[in-house]
C-alpha cells in the first residue's frame, strides 16, 4: 500500500516525483523519499533524500536542494516492517549506494535472505523487508562473493555480475517470495529504471518528455493517458528514449495498452474543503451511474456476471467476502439476498474466510467486494474459493484491478477514483451493485416477478434524489449532533434489522477518522451487556427509520434514555414522535427498508466527518491507515 513513482527523461525529475508522490499519498504517508541520479565531474552518483511524515515535508526539504537529475524514483510509505523512521523510509540502497530501490508489497522470506546476505558481508541499515531487494540486485549486478559462513549458501561459489540492471532485477526476483511492485536505479546505468511486479500494482506510461512508472495511474495522468498495467511476472526497462518489456526469462513482450478516459479533475477536490466531503456529495451520481444500462427492455441485466441464467439458477449458497467498509456492504447484501432470493448468504471477513474450511460446492457463489480491487486478504480468499470450486464474482471500483481480473465476472461500482482513505461513495456503489445482484438472483429463482423487480429498480433509482435531499437539508442537524459527540470517549451505534447493519458502517467511519472509540450493536443486544457502558451524556447514535422493527428499536432507545444517554437518531422525515426521546434528530426521506442503507448511511458519514474536524483530525488521511491494504 505504499506509493511508488519513477521518471526518466529530459525534465527535472525532482518536481515530477514530488507531484506524483502527492497524488499517491493516499496509499501511505508515514515517510517519503526520493533517489535522484546526479553527476559530479562526469561521474554519476545517487542522492537519497528522505523525510519522516508526509510528502509536504520532503517537498520543503527538496526545495532547498539544487538537483539537476532527470532520472529518479520516489516512495511514500505505509509501514509494515519497521516503524516509521528515516532509516526505514525508502528508497533503500545497496552497500555502496550505487543502486537504489523503492518497493511496495511484502517480502515474506526477507528474514532468511537478510541472514544469508549479511553472512556474505552485506551491511543493513534499516529494519525493512525491502532492503534485501537492494542487496540482491547489487549481488546480481556486481557479482556475489563466495559463501563465507555457515548457512544455506556456505561454500557457494562466487558469481560474476551481469552489469545489466534489468537482468539483475529479474535475477533478484527469483530469490524473493512475496509481493512486490519495484523500481530500481543504478548509478552505473544512468537514465535507466528497472521495474518488476508481482501482486502489487504497477502502471507504466510514455509521455512527450520521458518515461514514467507509478503504483497508480493517477500519478501519470498529466503525462499520458495511454498506460501499460504491468502483469505479474512482467518487467519493464524505462529509459529516456523508450520502454521495453520482458517476461521472467528476459524474452521481449508487448503488453496491452489501456487508455484512461477519466479526467484529473475527477481526482481533485473540485472546490470542496476535503476529498471526503467531495466524495460524499458525489453519491447521488454514483447511484445513477451504477444503475445506467441495467434495465434494458424491461429486463434487469448484469452481462458481466460470467454466469448464464441457468448457472445462476443453480446457486444455493452465497458467501460475501470483503474487508472493512466493503464487508459492511456485504452485511446489507445478506439481508437482501435472503429476503428476496431466499438463498442462504453468509458474510465473512476475507481475512478469516481462507483460514477456515467453508462449505463450498460448485453451486456456491462467492461475491468478493473491494473498492480498491487489490486488498490482499480479499484476493487470497478469492484464490482459495476458486481452488475449492466456487464461482467468484467481483464487485470493485477499479477497472483491471486484481479482483476484477481474478474473478469469473465483475461489476464496476462507477464511483470513480476515491481518494479519501475513508470509503464513502464506493460503499454506496457497492450497496447498489449488491442490490442489483440480489434482485437478479430473486428473478432467476422466480422469487420476484419481473414486474416486482422493475418496481424495486425504480425505487432504487429514487435513492439518488433522497441522498441529495439529505445533503441539502440536514447539514445543521448533523452539525448539532456532532457537537454533542465530539468530546465523548466512546460512542455506540445501534439499530435493528437493516439498521443494525448500517450501524456497523457508522461506527467504523467515526472511529477511523475521528479516533473516537465507537462500537456497533444490534439494539436488542444492548441489554445483554453494552448498556452497562451508558452513563449520563454517553452518545448513542441510532438508526430508527420507519421499518417493521421501528417500535422495537424505540423501546431499546428508551432503555438508553432512562440511563442518561445522549441520543442521536437517524429517523424518517415526518416522524415527530422520535423527538421525545432523541436529543438530536437527523432526518432522511421515507424509503423502503430494503434501500434504507443507501440513504441512512449518508448522515452517518457526514456526522463522522464533522466530529473528526471538530477534533482537529485530518479526514482524508487518518493516522495508521492506507487506502489500499495490500498486505495480509
Ligand atoms: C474504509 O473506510 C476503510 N478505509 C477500510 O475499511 C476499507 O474498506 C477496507 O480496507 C477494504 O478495502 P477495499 O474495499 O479496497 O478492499
Amino acid at each position: 500500500m505504499c506509493g511508488i513513482v519513477g521518471y526518466t527523461g529530459d525534465e527535472l525529475a525532482k518536481d515530477i516525483l514530488i507531484n506524483g508522490l502527492k497524488r499517491l499519498e493516499y496509499r501511505g504517508y508515514d515517510s517519503a523519499g526520493v533517489a535522484l541520479e546526479d553527476a559530479t565531474g562526469g561521474v554519476t552518483h545517487i542522492d537519497v533524500i528522505r523525510r519522516v511524515g508526509k510528502v509536504a515535508g520532503l517537498e520543503s526539504e527538496l526545495a532547498g536542494v539544487d538537483a539537476t537529475a532527470t532520472c529518479g524514483i520516489g516512495h511514500t510509505r505505509w509501514a509494515t516492517h519497521g516503524r516509521p523512521s528515516m532509516a526505514n523510509a525508502h528508497p533503500h540502497t545497496s552497500c555502496d549506494g550505487r543502486i537504489a530501490i523503492v518497493h511496495n508489497g511484502i517480502i515474506e522470506n526477507f528474514a532468511e535472505l537478510r541472514e544469508e546476505l549479511a553472512q556474505r558481508g552485506h551491511t543493513f541499515t534499516s529494519d525493512t523487508d525491502t532492503e534485501v531487494f537492494a542487496h540482491l540486485i547489487e549481488e546480481a549486478y556486481y557479482g556475489r562473493p563466495a559463501g563465507v559462513a555457515a548457512g544455506t549458501t556456505a561454500g557457494a561459489p562466487a558469481a560474476l555480475g551481469c552489469h545489466d540492471l534489468m537482468a539483475a532485477v529479474r535475477e533478484a526476483c527469483t530469490h524473493v517470495v512475496g509481493a512486490y511492485g519495484l523500481a530500481a536505479v543504478c548509478a552505473d546505468e544512468p537514465g535507466v529504471i528497472a521495474v518488476a511486479r508481482k501482486d502489487s500494482p504497477i502502471v507504466i506510461g510514455r509521455g512527450a518528455r520521458g518515461s514514467y512508472v507509478a503504483s497508480d495511474v493517477i500519478a501519470l495522468i498529466d503525462a499520458t493517458r495511454d498506460v501499460v498495467v504491468l502483469e505479474d511476472g512482467q518487467f519493464a526497462r524505462l529509459a529516456p528514449e523508450g520502454i521495453t518489456y520482458t517476461d521472467a526469462e528476459g524474452t521481449p513482450i508487448e503488453p496491452a495498452v489501456t487508455h484512461i478516459d477519466w479526467d484529473i479533475d475527477m481526482a481533485e477536490k473540485g472546490g470542496y474543503p476535503d476529498f471526503m466531503l467531495k466524495e460524499i456529495c458525489e453519491q447521488p451520481r454514483v447511484v445513477r451511474d451504477t444503475l445506467v444500462g441495467r434495465m434494458t427492455g424491461g429486463e434487469l441485466t448484469i452481462d458481466e456476471l460470467g454466469l448464464s441464467l441457468e448457472e445462476l439458477n443453480l446457486i444455493d449458497r452465497v458467501y460475501v467476502i470483503a474487508c472493512g467498509t466493503s464487508y459492511h456492504a456485504g452485511l446489507i447484501a445478506k439481508n437482501l439476498i435472503e429476503m428476496w432470493a431466499r438463498i442462504p448468504c453468509e458474510v465473512e471477513a476475507a481475512s478469516e474466510f481462507r483460514y477456515r474450511n467453508p462449505i463450498i460446492t460448485p453451486s456456491t457463489l462467492v461475491v468478493a467486494v473491494s473498492q480498491s480491487g487489490e486488498t490482499a486478504d480479499t484476493l487470497a480468499a478469492i484464490r482459495d474459493a476458486r481452488i475449492k470450486g466456487a464461482k467468484v464474482f467481483g464487485i470493485t471500483n477499479v477497472v483491471g484491478s486484481p479482483v476484477a481480473r481474478e474473478s469469473d465476472g465483475v461489476i464496476y461500482t462507477k464511483a470513480n477514483k476515491e481518494i479519501a482513505v475513508a470509503s464513502t461513495k464506493s460503499f454506496i456503489g457497492q450497496v447498489v451493485s449488491l442490490t442489483l445482484l440480489a434482485l437478479l438472483l430473486a428473478q432467476v429463482k422466480y422469487r420476484l416477478t419481473v414486474g416486482q423487480v422493475r418496481m424495486l429498480f425504480r425505487e432504487l433509482g429514487d435513492t439518488a434524489e433522497q441522498i441529495q435531499w439529505i445533503l441539502d437539508t440536514q447539514k445543521d442537524a448533523i452539525h448539532e449532533a456532532a457537537l454533542a459527540c465530539k468530546d465523548a470517549h466512546s460512542a455506540l451505534f445501534v439499530g435493528r434489522g437493516m439498521g443494525a447493519a448500517i450501524a456497523n458502517e457508522g461506527a467504523l467511519k467515526l472511529k477511523e477518522i475521528s479516533y473516537l472509540h465507537a462500537e456497533a450493536y444490534a439494539a436488542g443486544e444492548m441489554k445483554h451487556g453494552p448498556i452497562a457502558l451508558i452513563d449520563p451524556g454517553f452518545p448513542v447514535i441510532a438508526i430508527a427509520t420507519k421499518s417493521p422493527v421501528y417500535d422495537k428499536t424505540v423501546s431499546n432507545l428508551k432503555e438508553c434514555e432512562a440511563r442518561g444517554a445522549k441520543i442521536v437518531v437517524v429517523a424518517t422525515e415526518g416522524d415527530e414522535d422520535i423527538a421525545q426521546i432523541a436529543d438530536h434528530v437527523i432526518y432522511i426521506p421515507p424509503v423502503r427498508d430494503a434501500f434504507s442503507a443507501i440513504t441512512a448511511t449518508v448522515p452517518l458519514q457526514l456526522l463522522a466527518r464533522e466530529v473528526a474536524l471538530m477534533r482537529g483530525c485530518d479526514v482524508d488521511q487518518p493516522r495508521n491507515l492506507a487506502k489500499s491494504v495490500t498486505v495480509e
